[in-house]
């Protein structure tokens, strides 16, 4: 036959482990880290050529400051105003090393761009077009930026959000400024 007293000791056991249950409710959700956002990249064939490439994409500024070359001139980008840059709005793009101009006359030049906090990768390797739109070639052509549409990968974008799946997002990585023919 049960006694009364044991079923007592099961109410205080009860009560007990409350305040752990409370501790447990004010967990938030986390952000997609960067381990997820490269795995979703890789298994949705998303970056030139369908695949993670580290010369033309970074998800950290540590991954930028040791794989972006400057595309222009082939040499290690100089990252010297990375540790200052605070872009307001986005995409934003910062100069890193020499400029060079192809025989038509148009500038190319070297550039990290910033796309914001919630698009994988975050950082893209590209050639901004500084003579855009000018004539070139003896005045024959016009300066025009090449790009490579790539397939790349935005989330939700508010914080907290529980959501990881990202959304497709395509993007035209801006490669070379050259003087195309009329
Ligand atoms: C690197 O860039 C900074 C400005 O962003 C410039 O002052 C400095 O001369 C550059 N260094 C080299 C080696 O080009």
């Amino acid at each position: 036959m049960k006694s009364w007293g044991g079923g007592r000791k099961m109410v205080l056991l009860l009560i007990c482990q409350l305040p752990l249950l409370t501790i447990q409710d004010d967990d938030k959700c986390q952000a997609i880290t960067v381990a997820e956002a490269k795995d979703h990249l890789r298994l949705n064939g998303g970056g030139p050529l369908g695949a993670f490439n580290k010369n033309y994409m970074a998800f950290t500024l540590d991954e930028v400051k040791r794989n972006f070359k400057n595309l222009i001139t082939m040499q290690p980008g100089n990252f010297s105003a990375l540790a200052t840059w605070a872009p307001l709005s986005f995409p934003a793009s910062l100069g890193i090393g020499e400029c060079m101009k192809d025989s038509g006359n148009c500038e190319g030049c070297g550039v990290v761009t910033d796309r914001g906090l919630n698009f994988y990768p975050r950082y893209v390797n590209e050639v901004n077009c500084k003579s855009l739109g000018n004539g070139c070639g003896q005045n024959r052509g016009k300066c025009e930026a090449t790009v490579m549409t790539q397939k790349f990968f935005k989330d939700h974008g508010a914080q907290g959000n529980c959501n990881k799946d990202l959304k497709l997002d395509f993007y035209d990585m801006k490669m070379c400024c050259q003087c195309i023919l009329l």
